[in-house]
Protein backbone atom coordinates (compact mmCIF):
# COMPACT_ATOMS: atom_id res chain seq x y z
CA UNK A 1 0.00 0.00 0.00
CA UNK A 2 1.27 3.52 -0.58
CA UNK A 3 0.57 5.87 2.28
CA UNK A 4 1.05 10.00 2.23
CA UNK A 5 2.99 11.18 4.69
CA UNK A 6 3.08 14.65 4.45
CA UNK A 7 3.54 15.61 0.99
CA UNK A 8 5.09 12.06 0.31
CA UNK A 9 3.49 9.16 -1.22
CA UNK A 10 5.45 6.15 0.10
CA UNK A 11 5.56 2.75 1.11
CA UNK A 12 3.46 2.22 4.04
CA UNK A 13 6.69 0.32 5.62
CA UNK A 14 8.50 3.04 5.28
CA UNK A 15 6.01 5.40 6.99
CA UNK A 16 7.33 6.53 10.99
CA UNK A 17 5.32 8.22 13.27
CA UNK A 18 7.62 10.29 15.52
CA UNK A 19 6.73 8.51 19.40
CA UNK A 20 6.17 12.57 20.84
CA UNK A 21 4.01 13.42 18.16
CA UNK A 22 1.00 14.79 19.77
CA UNK A 23 -1.64 12.67 17.79
CA UNK A 24 -0.06 9.76 19.49
CA UNK A 25 0.33 11.29 23.11
CA UNK A 26 -2.69 13.77 23.58
CA UNK A 27 -4.86 12.71 20.43
CA UNK A 28 -4.39 16.19 19.70
CA UNK A 29 -5.62 16.64 16.17
CA UNK A 30 -8.23 15.87 13.48
CA UNK A 31 -9.14 13.45 10.57
CA UNK A 32 -11.61 13.36 8.01
CA UNK A 33 -12.91 9.56 6.06
CA UNK A 34 -13.82 10.33 2.27
CA UNK A 35 -15.76 7.39 0.34
CA UNK A 36 -14.09 6.39 -3.10
CA UNK A 37 -16.50 5.68 -5.38
CA UNK A 38 -15.37 4.40 -8.98
CA UNK A 39 -12.22 5.73 -8.30
CA UNK A 40 -13.17 9.38 -7.08
CA UNK A 41 -12.97 11.15 -4.18
CA UNK A 42 -17.25 11.80 -3.55
CA UNK A 43 -17.56 15.24 -1.68
CA UNK A 44 -14.30 16.28 -1.23
CA UNK A 45 -15.13 19.77 -1.14
CA UNK A 46 -17.05 19.48 1.71
CA UNK A 47 -14.69 17.16 3.12
CA UNK A 48 -11.86 20.07 2.74
CA UNK A 49 -14.48 22.52 4.25
CA UNK A 50 -14.55 20.80 7.54
CA UNK A 51 -11.08 19.67 7.75
CA UNK A 52 -10.10 23.41 7.43
CA UNK A 53 -12.67 24.35 10.30
CA UNK A 54 -11.19 21.28 12.22
CA UNK A 55 -7.90 22.78 11.89
CA UNK A 56 -9.46 26.66 12.74
CA UNK A 57 -10.76 25.38 16.19
CA UNK A 58 -8.22 23.22 17.23
CA UNK A 59 -5.59 26.09 16.27
CA UNK A 60 -3.98 23.61 14.70
CA UNK A 61 -1.99 25.22 11.07
CA UNK A 62 -2.52 22.97 7.74
CA UNK A 63 0.86 21.96 6.82
CA UNK A 64 -0.06 22.76 2.80
CA UNK A 65 -2.46 24.49 1.19
CA UNK A 66 -6.02 23.02 0.26
CA UNK A 67 -5.38 22.38 -3.37
CA UNK A 68 -1.82 20.94 -2.62
CA UNK A 69 -3.74 18.46 -0.36
CA UNK A 70 -6.59 17.69 -2.25
CA UNK A 71 -3.68 16.87 -4.91
CA UNK A 72 -1.83 14.62 -3.38
CA UNK A 73 -5.22 12.46 -1.90
CA UNK A 74 -6.28 12.04 -5.24
CA UNK A 75 -2.68 11.21 -6.62
CA UNK A 76 -2.77 8.50 -3.61
CA UNK A 77 -6.13 7.17 -4.62
CA UNK A 78 -4.89 6.91 -8.19
CA UNK A 79 -1.35 5.33 -7.19
CA UNK A 80 -3.25 2.68 -4.64
CA UNK A 81 -5.67 1.94 -7.96
CA UNK A 82 -8.23 2.07 -5.51
CA UNK A 83 -11.63 2.06 -6.91
CA UNK A 84 -14.09 1.40 -4.11
CA UNK A 85 -12.83 1.98 -0.55
CA UNK A 86 -12.58 5.30 1.72
CA UNK A 87 -9.71 7.62 2.55
CA UNK A 88 -8.48 7.86 6.36
CA UNK A 89 -6.46 11.31 6.15
CA UNK A 90 -5.26 12.85 9.60
CA UNK A 91 -3.14 15.73 10.93
CA UNK A 92 -1.87 16.18 14.04
CA UNK A 93 -0.33 19.40 15.80
CA UNK A 94 2.82 17.41 15.37
CA UNK A 95 6.01 16.18 17.56
CA UNK A 96 7.72 17.85 20.32
CA UNK A 97 8.78 17.05 24.07
CA UNK A 98 5.10 15.96 26.13
CA UNK A 99 3.57 18.88 27.83
CA UNK A 100 0.25 19.78 27.60
CA UNK A 101 0.60 23.74 25.98
CA UNK A 102 1.24 24.41 22.52
CA UNK A 103 4.88 23.73 21.72
CA UNK A 104 6.52 26.53 19.58
CA UNK A 105 6.67 27.25 15.95
CA UNK A 106 9.40 24.97 15.10
CA UNK A 107 7.07 21.88 15.58
CA UNK A 108 5.15 21.37 12.36
CA UNK A 109 1.79 19.75 12.04
CA UNK A 110 1.86 15.99 10.59
CA UNK A 111 -0.15 15.02 7.86
CA UNK A 112 -1.31 11.18 7.44
CA UNK A 113 -3.20 9.57 4.76
CA UNK A 114 -4.42 6.12 3.27
CA UNK A 115 -6.85 4.05 1.79
CA UNK A 116 -9.08 1.33 2.94
CA UNK A 117 -11.55 -0.81 1.76
CA UNK A 118 -14.91 -0.79 3.08
CA UNK A 119 -18.16 -2.54 1.80
CA UNK A 120 -21.36 -0.64 2.04
CA UNK A 121 -23.41 -2.26 4.32
CA UNK A 122 -26.04 -3.51 1.64
CA UNK A 123 -27.73 -5.77 4.11
CA UNK A 124 -28.37 -3.28 6.93
CA UNK A 125 -29.14 -0.42 4.64
CA UNK A 126 -32.31 -3.31 3.04
CA UNK A 127 -33.47 -4.18 6.39
CA UNK A 128 -32.24 -1.59 8.87
CA UNK A 129 -30.73 -1.88 12.22
CA UNK A 130 -30.93 -2.15 16.17
CA UNK A 131 -28.67 0.18 18.31
CA UNK A 132 -28.38 0.49 21.87
CA UNK A 133 -29.76 4.36 23.63
CA UNK A 134 -26.16 5.25 25.78
CA UNK A 135 -25.47 8.31 27.76
CA UNK A 136 -23.42 10.87 25.54
CA UNK A 137 -20.40 11.26 27.93
CA UNK A 138 -18.17 13.29 25.06
CA UNK A 139 -17.17 16.49 25.42
CA UNK A 140 -18.83 19.43 24.17
CA UNK A 141 -16.66 20.03 20.82
CA UNK A 142 -18.21 17.13 19.25
CA UNK A 143 -18.23 19.61 16.02
CA UNK A 144 -14.94 19.68 15.66
CA UNK A 145 -13.70 16.19 14.15
CA UNK A 146 -11.17 15.65 16.32
CA UNK A 147 -8.85 12.68 16.76
CA UNK A 148 -10.33 12.09 20.67
CA UNK A 149 -13.07 9.59 19.99
CA UNK A 150 -13.15 7.54 23.54
CA UNK A 151 -16.66 8.77 24.12
CA UNK A 152 -17.80 7.45 20.66
CA UNK A 153 -15.27 4.47 21.29
CA UNK A 154 -16.95 2.98 24.77
CA UNK A 155 -20.61 4.12 23.31
CA UNK A 156 -19.97 1.80 20.16
CA UNK A 157 -18.36 -0.96 21.60
CA UNK A 158 -21.39 -1.12 23.92
CA UNK A 159 -23.58 -1.65 21.25
CA UNK A 160 -20.82 -4.34 20.02
CA UNK A 161 -21.49 -6.17 22.91
CA UNK A 162 -25.13 -5.68 23.09
CA UNK A 163 -25.03 -7.19 19.31
CA UNK A 164 -26.68 -4.23 17.99
CA UNK A 165 -24.80 -1.95 15.18
CA UNK A 166 -24.77 1.75 16.63
CA UNK A 167 -25.38 3.69 19.65
CA UNK A 168 -27.40 6.21 20.31
CA UNK A 169 -26.40 9.10 22.43
CA UNK A 170 -28.49 11.11 24.75
CA UNK A 171 -27.48 14.03 26.91
CA UNK A 172 -29.86 14.15 29.70
CA UNK A 173 -32.45 12.84 27.53
CA UNK A 174 -31.81 14.75 24.36
CA UNK A 175 -30.48 12.84 21.45
CA UNK A 176 -27.65 14.21 19.99
CA UNK A 177 -26.32 11.54 17.40
CA UNK A 178 -24.80 7.78 16.85
CA UNK A 179 -21.33 7.17 18.08
CA UNK A 180 -20.31 7.54 14.48
CA UNK A 181 -23.41 8.57 12.33
CA UNK A 182 -26.33 11.32 13.00
CA UNK A 183 -28.95 10.24 13.95
CA UNK A 184 -32.90 11.02 12.30
CA UNK A 185 -36.29 10.42 12.84
CA UNK A 186 -38.96 10.93 10.57
CA UNK A 187 -42.24 11.88 11.86
CA UNK A 188 -45.21 12.95 9.46
CA UNK A 189 -42.93 13.00 6.63
CA UNK A 190 -40.96 15.22 7.95
CA UNK A 191 -37.19 14.49 8.80
CA UNK A 192 -35.84 15.65 12.21
CA UNK A 193 -32.34 15.53 13.40
CA UNK A 194 -30.57 17.32 15.62
CA UNK A 195 -29.66 21.21 14.77
CA UNK A 196 -26.02 21.55 14.29
CA UNK A 197 -24.46 23.03 17.40
CA UNK A 198 -21.56 22.34 19.29
CA UNK A 199 -22.44 19.18 20.44
CA UNK A 200 -23.03 16.76 17.20
CA UNK A 201 -20.81 16.36 13.84
CA UNK A 202 -21.91 18.04 10.88
CA UNK A 203 -21.90 15.04 8.69
CA UNK A 204 -21.23 15.72 5.03
CA UNK A 205 -23.93 13.28 4.77
CA UNK A 206 -26.14 14.77 6.66
CA UNK A 207 -25.41 18.14 4.57
CA UNK A 208 -25.89 16.18 1.50
CA UNK A 209 -29.29 14.31 3.01
CA UNK A 210 -30.46 17.98 3.75
CA UNK A 211 -30.12 19.10 0.23
CA UNK A 212 -31.81 16.25 -0.62
CA UNK A 213 -34.79 16.25 0.99
CA UNK A 214 -34.84 20.46 -0.22
CA UNK A 215 -34.88 19.10 -3.58
CA UNK A 216 -37.42 16.72 -3.09
CA UNK A 217 -39.97 18.69 -1.20
CA UNK A 218 -38.97 16.49 2.45
CA UNK A 219 -39.04 18.52 5.43
CA UNK A 220 -36.10 18.67 6.66
CA UNK A 221 -36.55 20.14 10.34
CA UNK A 222 -33.37 20.87 12.75
CA UNK A 223 -34.92 20.22 16.26
CA UNK A 224 -33.37 17.89 19.06
CA UNK A 225 -35.66 14.67 19.47
CA UNK A 226 -36.02 13.63 22.99
CA UNK A 227 -35.63 9.91 23.94
CA UNK A 228 -39.42 10.28 25.11
CA UNK A 229 -39.87 10.91 21.74
CA UNK A 230 -38.91 7.65 20.34
CA UNK A 231 -42.02 5.84 20.91
CA UNK A 232 -43.51 8.42 18.23
CA UNK A 233 -41.84 8.50 15.51
CA UNK A 234 -42.58 6.62 12.50
CA UNK A 235 -39.43 6.04 11.12
CA UNK A 236 -35.49 6.65 11.72
CA UNK A 237 -32.18 6.34 10.64
CA UNK A 238 -28.27 6.59 11.00
CA UNK A 239 -26.01 8.22 7.92
CA UNK A 240 -22.40 8.40 7.39
CA UNK A 241 -19.29 8.48 4.48
CA UNK A 242 -19.28 4.74 4.67
CA UNK A 243 -22.24 3.51 5.61
CA UNK A 244 -24.48 6.54 3.35
CA UNK A 245 -28.15 5.84 5.11
CA UNK A 246 -29.54 2.93 7.29
CA UNK A 247 -32.74 2.43 8.58
CA UNK A 248 -33.18 2.39 12.22
CA UNK A 249 -35.68 -0.28 13.62
CA UNK A 250 -35.18 -0.36 17.24
CA UNK A 251 -33.31 1.83 19.50
CA UNK A 252 -32.87 0.76 23.17
CA UNK A 253 -36.32 -0.83 23.83
CA UNK A 254 -38.04 1.11 21.47
CA UNK A 255 -38.99 -0.63 18.29
CA UNK A 256 -39.15 2.94 15.82
CA UNK A 257 -42.52 2.91 13.62
CA UNK A 258 -43.94 -0.32 13.00
CA UNK A 259 -40.14 -1.97 13.32
CA UNK A 260 -39.10 -2.35 9.33
CA UNK A 261 -37.06 0.79 6.99
CA UNK A 262 -39.79 3.11 6.35
CA UNK A 263 -40.92 4.73 3.10
CA UNK A 264 -39.28 8.47 3.50
CA UNK A 265 -35.99 7.08 4.97
CA UNK A 266 -35.98 4.25 1.77
CA UNK A 267 -37.27 7.08 -0.44
CA UNK A 268 -33.77 9.03 1.13
CA UNK A 269 -31.59 5.92 -0.13
CA UNK A 270 -32.45 5.87 -3.47
CA UNK A 271 -32.05 9.51 -3.70
CA UNK A 272 -28.92 9.12 -2.00
CA UNK A 273 -27.39 6.17 -4.15
CA UNK A 274 -28.58 8.51 -7.22
CA UNK A 275 -26.32 11.36 -6.38
CA UNK A 276 -23.10 9.03 -5.86
CA UNK A 277 -20.91 7.68 -8.54
C1 LIG B 1 -19.78 11.27 15.72
C2 LIG B 1 -20.08 11.26 14.26
N1 LIG B 1 -21.20 11.83 13.84
C3 LIG B 1 -21.53 11.84 12.53
C4 LIG B 1 -20.72 11.24 11.58
C5 LIG B 1 -21.12 11.25 10.13
O1 LIG B 1 -20.32 12.16 9.41
P1 LIG B 1 -20.05 11.98 7.87
O2 LIG B 1 -21.40 11.93 7.20
O3 LIG B 1 -19.27 13.17 7.51
O4 LIG B 1 -19.30 10.69 7.70
C6 LIG B 1 -19.53 10.64 11.98
C7 LIG B 1 -18.65 10.02 10.99
O5 LIG B 1 -17.68 9.40 11.28
C8 LIG B 1 -19.20 10.64 13.35
O6 LIG B 1 -18.06 10.08 13.79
Amino acid sequence: MIVLMNDKLIRREEAKVDIEDRGHQFGDGFYEVMKIYGGKIFTLKEHMDRLERSARELKISLPFSREEIEQKVKELVTENGAEEGAIYLQITRGGSIRQHHFPGAETVPQLTAYPFSCHLPEKEQQEGVETVLTEDIRWKRCDIKSLNLLGNVLAKQEAKEAGKFEAILHRDGIITEGSSTNFYGVKNGAVITHPVSPLILNGITRIKIAELCAANDIVFKEKALTVEELKDLDEAFISSTTSEIIPVIKTGEQVIGNGSPGPVTKTLLQLFKQITP
